[in-house]
Protein backbone atom coordinates (compact mmCIF):
# COMPACT_ATOMS: atom_id res chain seq x y z
CA UNK A 1 0.00 0.00 0.00
CA UNK A 2 1.45 3.41 -0.82
CA UNK A 3 -1.04 5.57 0.10
CA UNK A 4 -0.23 6.92 4.28
CA UNK A 5 -2.24 7.23 7.14
CA UNK A 6 -1.73 8.26 10.42
CA UNK A 7 1.75 6.44 10.67
CA UNK A 8 2.48 7.55 13.97
CA UNK A 9 -0.20 5.16 15.46
CA UNK A 10 0.94 1.56 15.35
CA UNK A 11 -2.45 0.04 15.47
CA UNK A 12 -3.57 1.92 12.43
CA UNK A 13 -0.03 1.20 10.28
CA UNK A 14 -1.02 -2.62 11.08
CA UNK A 15 -4.43 -1.55 9.78
CA UNK A 16 -2.93 0.32 6.88
CA UNK A 17 -0.81 -3.22 5.88
CA UNK A 18 -3.99 -5.37 5.96
CA UNK A 19 -5.75 -3.78 3.07
CA UNK A 20 -4.86 -5.40 -0.35
CA UNK A 21 -5.30 -3.86 -3.86
CA UNK A 22 -6.83 -4.98 -6.26
CA UNK A 23 -8.52 -8.31 -5.46
CA UNK A 24 -10.89 -11.14 -6.71
CA UNK A 25 -14.30 -11.07 -4.89
CA UNK A 26 -14.87 -14.51 -6.93
CA UNK A 27 -14.77 -16.65 -3.93
CA UNK A 28 -17.06 -13.60 -2.11
CA UNK A 29 -19.91 -14.07 -3.71
CA UNK A 30 -21.97 -17.37 -3.98
CA UNK A 31 -22.77 -16.54 -7.81
CA UNK A 32 -18.67 -16.70 -8.40
CA UNK A 33 -18.68 -13.59 -10.57
CA UNK A 34 -14.85 -12.35 -11.22
CA UNK A 35 -15.44 -8.79 -10.69
CA UNK A 36 -12.50 -7.28 -8.69
CA UNK A 37 -12.32 -4.91 -4.96
CA UNK A 38 -10.09 -1.51 -5.61
CA UNK A 39 -9.05 -2.00 -1.98
CA UNK A 40 -10.29 -4.62 0.26
CA UNK A 41 -9.73 -5.88 3.84
CA UNK A 42 -10.85 -8.40 6.77
CA UNK A 43 -12.79 -7.30 9.81
CA UNK A 44 -11.76 -9.26 12.55
CA UNK A 45 -13.02 -7.12 15.21
CA UNK A 46 -14.59 -3.66 15.95
CA UNK A 47 -11.67 -1.81 16.21
CA UNK A 48 -9.97 -2.98 13.37
CA UNK A 49 -13.60 -2.10 11.70
CA UNK A 50 -13.41 1.46 12.93
CA UNK A 51 -9.68 1.87 12.05
CA UNK A 52 -10.87 0.56 7.93
CA UNK A 53 -13.92 3.31 8.06
CA UNK A 54 -11.03 5.85 9.34
CA UNK A 55 -8.69 4.88 6.40
CA UNK A 56 -10.89 5.42 3.45
CA UNK A 57 -12.63 8.37 4.98
CA UNK A 58 -8.99 9.88 4.92
CA UNK A 59 -8.58 9.47 1.28
CA UNK A 60 -12.67 9.39 0.77
CA UNK A 61 -13.14 6.14 -0.42
CA UNK A 62 -16.55 4.41 -0.85
CA UNK A 63 -16.94 1.68 1.87
CA UNK A 64 -18.44 -1.94 0.67
CA UNK A 65 -19.46 -4.39 3.24
CA UNK A 66 -19.68 -8.26 2.71
CA UNK A 67 -20.99 -10.66 4.27
CA UNK A 68 -21.20 -14.25 3.31
CA UNK A 69 -22.11 -12.91 -0.20
CA UNK A 70 -24.83 -15.22 -0.16
CA UNK A 71 -27.94 -12.60 -1.40
CA UNK A 72 -25.05 -10.26 -3.61
CA UNK A 73 -25.31 -10.03 -7.61
CA UNK A 74 -22.04 -8.10 -8.32
CA UNK A 75 -22.60 -6.93 -11.69
CA UNK A 76 -19.11 -4.47 -11.98
CA UNK A 77 -15.54 -4.07 -10.08
CA UNK A 78 -16.64 -2.24 -7.21
CA UNK A 79 -14.15 0.95 -6.20
CA UNK A 80 -12.80 2.08 -3.14
CA UNK A 81 -12.33 -0.30 -0.02
CA UNK A 82 -14.96 -3.58 0.55
CA UNK A 83 -14.77 -4.82 4.14
CA UNK A 84 -15.45 -8.07 4.59
CA UNK A 85 -17.04 -8.73 7.86
CA UNK A 86 -15.89 -11.44 9.97
CA UNK A 87 -16.62 -9.91 13.26
CA UNK A 88 -17.04 -12.89 15.76
CA UNK A 89 -18.84 -13.88 18.60
CA UNK A 90 -22.00 -15.22 20.54
CA UNK A 91 -23.17 -14.46 24.09
CA UNK A 92 -26.62 -15.31 26.12
CA UNK A 93 -28.32 -14.17 29.07
CA UNK A 94 -31.14 -15.99 30.46
CA UNK A 95 -34.05 -13.86 32.11
CA UNK A 96 -36.06 -14.86 34.67
CA UNK A 97 -38.95 -15.57 32.44
CA UNK A 98 -39.54 -17.38 29.56
CA UNK A 99 -37.37 -15.22 27.20
CA UNK A 100 -33.40 -15.49 26.06
CA UNK A 101 -31.51 -13.17 24.51
CA UNK A 102 -28.70 -14.00 22.02
CA UNK A 103 -26.36 -11.22 21.02
CA UNK A 104 -24.63 -12.60 18.04
CA UNK A 105 -21.59 -10.72 15.78
CA UNK A 106 -22.62 -10.09 12.39
CA UNK A 107 -19.87 -12.03 11.06
CA UNK A 108 -20.83 -15.38 12.61
CA UNK A 109 -22.43 -17.99 10.33
CA UNK A 110 -26.32 -17.38 10.53
CA UNK A 111 -26.93 -21.54 10.68
CA UNK A 112 -24.59 -22.00 12.70
CA UNK A 113 -26.26 -19.67 15.09
CA UNK A 114 -29.42 -21.15 14.34
CA UNK A 115 -28.30 -24.88 14.94
CA UNK A 116 -26.73 -23.45 18.65
CA UNK A 117 -29.90 -22.22 19.63
CA UNK A 118 -31.78 -25.55 18.80
CA UNK A 119 -28.94 -27.33 20.70
CA UNK A 120 -29.97 -24.78 23.70
CA UNK A 121 -33.29 -25.25 23.29
CA UNK A 122 -34.03 -21.63 22.35
CA UNK A 123 -36.99 -21.22 20.16
CA UNK A 124 -37.49 -18.36 17.39
CA UNK A 125 -35.53 -19.41 14.71
CA UNK A 126 -35.49 -23.05 13.70
CA UNK A 127 -37.56 -22.00 10.63
CA UNK A 128 -34.71 -19.84 9.62
CA UNK A 129 -32.00 -23.42 9.52
CA UNK A 130 -29.87 -23.29 6.26
CA UNK A 131 -30.20 -19.70 4.84
CA UNK A 132 -27.04 -19.06 3.90
CA UNK A 133 -24.95 -16.15 4.82
CA UNK A 134 -23.70 -14.45 7.87
CA UNK A 135 -26.26 -13.00 11.02
CA UNK A 136 -24.97 -9.50 9.74
CA UNK A 137 -26.36 -9.99 6.70
CA UNK A 138 -29.57 -11.02 7.83
CA UNK A 139 -31.95 -8.07 8.75
CA UNK A 140 -30.91 -6.43 5.95
CA UNK A 141 -32.86 -8.13 3.82
CA UNK A 142 -34.95 -9.48 6.20
CA UNK A 143 -34.39 -13.38 5.87
CA UNK A 144 -37.63 -15.60 6.25
CA UNK A 145 -38.44 -19.11 5.36
CA UNK A 146 -41.23 -21.21 6.38
CA UNK A 147 -43.58 -18.87 8.25
CA UNK A 148 -40.66 -17.05 10.06
CA UNK A 149 -38.87 -13.34 9.34
CA UNK A 150 -36.08 -12.48 11.53
CA UNK A 151 -37.96 -9.21 12.56
CA UNK A 152 -40.21 -11.42 14.68
CA UNK A 153 -37.00 -12.13 16.99
CA UNK A 154 -34.90 -9.30 16.41
CA UNK A 155 -34.37 -7.28 19.49
CA UNK A 156 -31.97 -4.91 18.40
CA UNK A 157 -29.39 -4.07 15.84
CA UNK A 158 -26.33 -2.63 16.87
CA UNK A 159 -24.78 -0.41 13.95
CA UNK A 160 -21.29 1.34 13.20
CA UNK A 161 -21.81 4.91 11.64
CA UNK A 162 -19.08 4.54 8.32
CA UNK A 163 -18.39 8.08 8.01
CA UNK A 164 -17.79 8.60 12.61
CA UNK A 165 -17.23 5.29 13.56
CA UNK A 166 -19.79 5.65 16.06
CA UNK A 167 -21.33 2.33 17.63
CA UNK A 168 -25.14 2.48 19.05
CA UNK A 169 -28.12 -0.11 18.82
CA UNK A 170 -31.51 0.50 17.22
CA UNK A 171 -34.24 -1.04 18.28
CA UNK A 172 -35.70 -3.35 15.73
CA UNK A 173 -38.93 -2.18 15.38
CA UNK A 174 -37.30 1.22 13.99
CA UNK A 175 -35.27 -0.69 11.09
CA UNK A 176 -38.17 -0.07 8.89
CA UNK A 177 -38.46 -3.87 8.37
CA UNK A 178 -41.23 -5.73 5.27
CA UNK A 179 -41.24 -8.44 3.10
CA UNK A 180 -37.64 -8.75 1.99
CA UNK A 181 -36.87 -5.25 3.15
CA UNK A 182 -35.53 -3.29 5.72
CA UNK A 183 -34.38 0.91 6.18
CA UNK A 184 -30.35 -1.43 5.79
CA UNK A 185 -31.56 -1.73 2.16
CA UNK A 186 -32.74 1.40 1.45
CA UNK A 187 -32.55 5.32 3.50
CA UNK A 188 -29.68 3.79 5.65
CA UNK A 189 -27.31 1.84 3.59
CA UNK A 190 -25.15 4.84 3.02
CA UNK A 191 -24.91 5.23 6.64
CA UNK A 192 -24.69 1.99 8.65
CA UNK A 193 -23.54 -1.19 9.03
CA UNK A 194 -24.70 -3.77 11.14
CA UNK A 195 -21.81 -4.77 14.03
CA UNK A 196 -24.12 -7.08 15.84
CA UNK A 197 -27.82 -8.16 16.43
CA UNK A 198 -29.64 -9.10 19.67
CA UNK A 199 -32.27 -12.15 19.40
CA UNK A 200 -35.21 -12.54 21.75
CA UNK A 201 -35.90 -16.33 21.81
CA UNK A 202 -38.01 -18.21 23.90
CA UNK A 203 -37.58 -20.95 26.36
CA UNK A 204 -40.85 -22.61 26.34
CA UNK A 205 -41.92 -24.91 23.29
CA UNK A 206 -43.35 -22.16 20.55
CA UNK A 207 -43.28 -23.77 17.18
CA UNK A 208 -44.67 -22.05 14.00
CA UNK A 209 -45.95 -25.11 11.32
CA UNK A 210 -48.43 -23.26 9.26
CA UNK A 211 -46.25 -22.42 6.32
CA UNK A 212 -47.70 -24.85 3.42
CA UNK A 213 -46.73 -28.50 3.69
CA UNK A 214 -44.21 -28.08 6.89
CA UNK A 215 -46.17 -29.42 9.76
CA UNK A 216 -47.29 -32.72 7.03
CA UNK A 217 -43.08 -33.17 6.18
CA UNK A 218 -42.18 -33.40 10.12
CA UNK A 219 -45.22 -35.76 11.24
CA UNK A 220 -46.67 -37.01 14.33
CA UNK A 221 -44.41 -35.45 16.80
CA UNK A 222 -43.21 -31.66 16.44
CA UNK A 223 -40.49 -30.72 17.92
CA UNK A 224 -37.83 -27.83 17.78
CA UNK A 225 -34.96 -30.78 16.45
CA UNK A 226 -37.78 -32.36 13.87
CA UNK A 227 -38.70 -28.77 12.90
CA UNK A 228 -35.13 -27.77 12.76
CA UNK A 229 -34.20 -31.26 10.73
CA UNK A 230 -37.29 -30.80 8.12
CA UNK A 231 -36.60 -27.25 7.18
CA UNK A 232 -32.88 -28.27 6.76
CA UNK A 233 -33.84 -31.51 4.94
CA UNK A 234 -36.61 -29.47 3.07
CA UNK A 235 -34.47 -26.61 1.75
CA UNK A 236 -31.82 -29.41 0.67
CA UNK A 237 -34.47 -30.85 -1.29
CA UNK A 238 -35.72 -27.81 -3.01
CA UNK A 239 -32.53 -25.72 -3.45
CA UNK A 240 -29.05 -26.11 -4.56
CA UNK A 241 -26.03 -25.46 -2.78
CA UNK A 242 -24.15 -22.48 -3.86
CA UNK A 243 -20.44 -25.02 -3.00
CA UNK A 244 -21.91 -27.22 -5.45
CA UNK A 245 -23.61 -25.01 -7.84
CA UNK A 246 -23.02 -21.02 -7.98
CA UNK A 247 -26.59 -19.38 -6.73
CA UNK A 248 -28.21 -16.42 -4.14
CA UNK A 249 -31.52 -18.30 -3.58
CA UNK A 250 -34.25 -16.60 -4.31
CA UNK A 251 -33.60 -14.20 -7.31
CA UNK A 252 -36.88 -12.75 -7.15
CA UNK A 253 -39.18 -11.43 -4.48
CA UNK A 254 -42.97 -13.04 -4.74
CA UNK A 255 -45.15 -10.74 -5.81
CA UNK A 256 -47.75 -8.95 -3.78
CA UNK A 257 -51.16 -7.71 -6.00
CA UNK A 258 -53.86 -6.20 -5.29
CA UNK A 259 -57.46 -8.00 -4.73
CA UNK A 260 -58.89 -6.65 -7.90
CA UNK A 261 -55.69 -8.41 -9.80
CA UNK A 262 -55.46 -11.29 -7.61
CA UNK A 263 -59.39 -12.19 -8.91
CA UNK A 264 -58.43 -11.71 -12.26
CA UNK A 265 -55.19 -13.61 -12.32
CA UNK A 266 -56.95 -16.33 -10.72
CA UNK A 267 -59.86 -16.52 -13.22
CA UNK A 268 -57.48 -16.88 -16.40
CA UNK A 269 -55.02 -19.39 -13.94
CA UNK A 270 -57.44 -21.15 -11.27
CA UNK A 271 -54.02 -23.19 -10.24
CA UNK A 272 -51.99 -19.86 -9.28
CA UNK A 273 -50.41 -20.33 -5.97
CA UNK A 274 -51.17 -16.97 -3.68
CA UNK A 275 -51.56 -16.67 -0.38
CA UNK A 276 -53.58 -13.28 1.10
CA UNK A 277 -51.18 -10.86 1.99
CA UNK A 278 -52.06 -7.23 4.27
CA UNK A 279 -54.46 -5.74 1.64
CA UNK A 280 -54.07 -7.66 -1.26
CA UNK A 281 -52.35 -11.30 -2.39
CA UNK A 282 -48.71 -12.66 -2.46
CA UNK A 283 -48.03 -14.63 -5.49
CA UNK A 284 -45.39 -17.73 -5.44
CA UNK A 285 -42.98 -16.17 -8.26
CA UNK A 286 -41.30 -19.42 -8.67
CA UNK A 287 -44.94 -20.98 -9.65
CA UNK A 288 -45.45 -17.76 -12.38
CA UNK A 289 -41.89 -18.37 -13.82
CA UNK A 290 -42.57 -21.96 -13.50
CA UNK A 291 -45.49 -21.84 -15.92
CA UNK A 292 -44.42 -19.56 -18.13
CA UNK A 293 -41.79 -22.18 -19.18
CA UNK A 294 -38.64 -20.93 -17.49
CA UNK A 295 -37.85 -23.72 -15.42
CA UNK A 296 -34.53 -26.25 -15.84
CA UNK A 297 -33.89 -23.61 -18.74
CA UNK A 298 -30.03 -22.83 -19.88
CA UNK A 299 -29.08 -19.57 -21.57
CA UNK A 300 -25.21 -19.34 -22.53
CA UNK A 301 -23.02 -20.71 -18.86
CA UNK A 302 -26.17 -19.26 -16.40
CA UNK A 303 -30.31 -21.29 -16.10
CA UNK A 304 -32.86 -21.39 -13.86
CA UNK A 305 -32.83 -23.88 -10.89
CA UNK A 306 -34.74 -27.45 -12.06
CA UNK A 307 -36.29 -28.06 -8.94
CA UNK A 308 -37.36 -24.10 -8.16
CA UNK A 309 -37.86 -21.41 -10.58
CA UNK A 310 -37.26 -18.57 -8.26
CA UNK A 311 -33.44 -19.57 -8.19
CA UNK A 312 -31.05 -18.38 -10.93
CA UNK A 313 -27.82 -20.45 -10.96
CA UNK A 314 -24.54 -19.64 -12.64
CA UNK A 315 -22.19 -22.41 -14.38
CA UNK A 316 -19.75 -21.29 -16.26
CA UNK A 317 -20.27 -17.15 -16.17
CA UNK A 318 -17.31 -15.11 -14.51
CA UNK A 319 -19.33 -11.69 -15.28
CA UNK A 320 -22.56 -10.64 -14.86
CA UNK A 321 -24.05 -9.89 -18.49
CA UNK A 322 -25.50 -13.62 -19.38
CA UNK A 323 -27.74 -13.91 -15.58
CA UNK A 324 -28.53 -10.17 -16.66
CA UNK A 325 -30.16 -10.68 -19.94
CA UNK A 326 -32.10 -13.76 -18.49
CA UNK A 327 -33.21 -11.61 -15.75
CA UNK A 328 -34.84 -9.19 -18.16
CA UNK A 329 -35.95 -12.53 -20.33
CA UNK A 330 -37.99 -13.56 -17.57
CA UNK A 331 -39.25 -10.52 -16.18
CA UNK A 332 -40.46 -9.67 -19.80
CA UNK A 333 -42.04 -12.73 -20.06
CA UNK A 334 -43.77 -12.78 -16.64
CA UNK A 335 -45.41 -9.40 -17.70
CA UNK A 336 -46.68 -10.37 -20.64
CA UNK A 337 -48.18 -13.49 -19.01
CA UNK A 338 -49.24 -12.19 -15.76
CA UNK A 339 -48.92 -8.23 -16.03
CA UNK A 340 -46.97 -8.61 -12.94
CA UNK A 341 -43.44 -7.10 -12.57
CA UNK A 342 -40.93 -9.28 -10.68
CA UNK A 343 -38.75 -7.48 -8.19
CA UNK A 344 -35.14 -8.39 -7.74
CA UNK A 345 -34.29 -9.87 -4.71
CA UNK A 346 -30.26 -9.89 -3.78
CA UNK A 347 -28.42 -6.62 -3.67
CA UNK A 348 -26.72 -5.69 -6.32
CA UNK A 349 -22.99 -4.33 -6.37
CA UNK A 350 -21.70 -1.33 -6.70
CA UNK A 351 -24.29 0.17 -5.06
CA UNK A 352 -25.94 3.01 -6.27
CA UNK A 353 -25.08 5.74 -3.96
CA UNK A 354 -27.10 8.65 -3.52
CA UNK A 355 -24.59 10.96 -4.22
CA UNK A 356 -23.84 9.48 -7.66
CA UNK A 357 -27.18 9.51 -9.00
N1 LIG B 1 -43.55 -23.38 -7.15
C1 LIG B 1 -43.74 -23.88 -8.40
N2 LIG B 1 -42.66 -23.99 -9.24
C2 LIG B 1 -41.42 -23.61 -8.87
C3 LIG B 1 -41.22 -23.08 -7.58
C4 LIG B 1 -42.31 -22.97 -6.72
O1 LIG B 1 -44.84 -24.24 -8.78
O2 LIG B 1 -40.51 -23.72 -9.69
C5 LIG B 1 -44.68 -23.30 -6.21
C6 LIG B 1 -44.53 -24.35 -5.12
O3 LIG B 1 -45.08 -25.57 -5.50
C7 LIG B 1 -45.27 -23.74 -3.98
C8 LIG B 1 -45.08 -22.26 -4.18
O4 LIG B 1 -44.66 -22.07 -5.52
O5 LIG B 1 -46.64 -24.03 -4.07
C9 LIG B 1 -44.12 -21.65 -3.20
O6 LIG B 1 -42.85 -22.31 -3.30
P1 LIG B 1 -41.86 -22.48 -2.06
O7 LIG B 1 -42.58 -23.03 -0.89
O8 LIG B 1 -40.65 -23.18 -2.54
O9 LIG B 1 -41.51 -21.01 -1.62
P2 LIG B 1 -41.23 -19.69 -2.42
O10 LIG B 1 -42.36 -18.77 -2.21
O11 LIG B 1 -40.86 -20.00 -3.83
C10 LIG B 1 -40.14 -18.44 -0.41
C11 LIG B 1 -38.86 -17.71 -0.12
C12 LIG B 1 -37.71 -18.68 0.12
C13 LIG B 1 -38.08 -19.57 1.30
C14 LIG B 1 -39.40 -20.30 0.96
C15 LIG B 1 -39.90 -21.12 2.12
C16 LIG B 1 -39.04 -15.57 -1.26
C17 LIG B 1 -38.55 -14.71 -2.37
N3 LIG B 1 -38.53 -16.81 -1.20
O12 LIG B 1 -39.94 -19.13 -1.65
O13 LIG B 1 -36.57 -17.93 0.48
O14 LIG B 1 -37.08 -20.51 1.57
O15 LIG B 1 -40.43 -19.32 0.66
O16 LIG B 1 -40.41 -20.30 3.10
O17 LIG B 1 -39.86 -15.12 -0.45
C18 LIG B 1 -34.59 -16.87 -0.34
O18 LIG B 1 -35.08 -15.80 0.02
O19 LIG B 1 -33.45 -16.92 -0.87
C19 LIG B 1 -35.36 -18.10 -0.17
C20 LIG B 1 -34.94 -19.26 -0.64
Amino acid sequence: MNMRFNTDDVFAQRIESSIQENVSLATYNTFRFNYSAEYFAIAESLDSLKALLAWANHFQLTVTMIGGGSNLLISADVSGLVILNRLTGISAREHSGNLVSLTVAAGESWHQVVKYAVEQKWYGIENLALIPGTTGAAPVQNIGAYGVEIKDVLARVQVINRNTGDVYWINGRDCGFSYRDSFFKGMWKDVFFITSVELSLKKQAELLLSYGGLSESIGERPSLQAVFDTVCRVRSEKLPDPVVLANSGSFFKNPIVSQAQHSELKERFPNLVSFPFEEGFKLAAGWLIDQAGWRGKQYKGVGVYEKQALVLVNHSETNAAALLELEAKIKRSVLEMYSVELEREPVQLPLCRESQQ
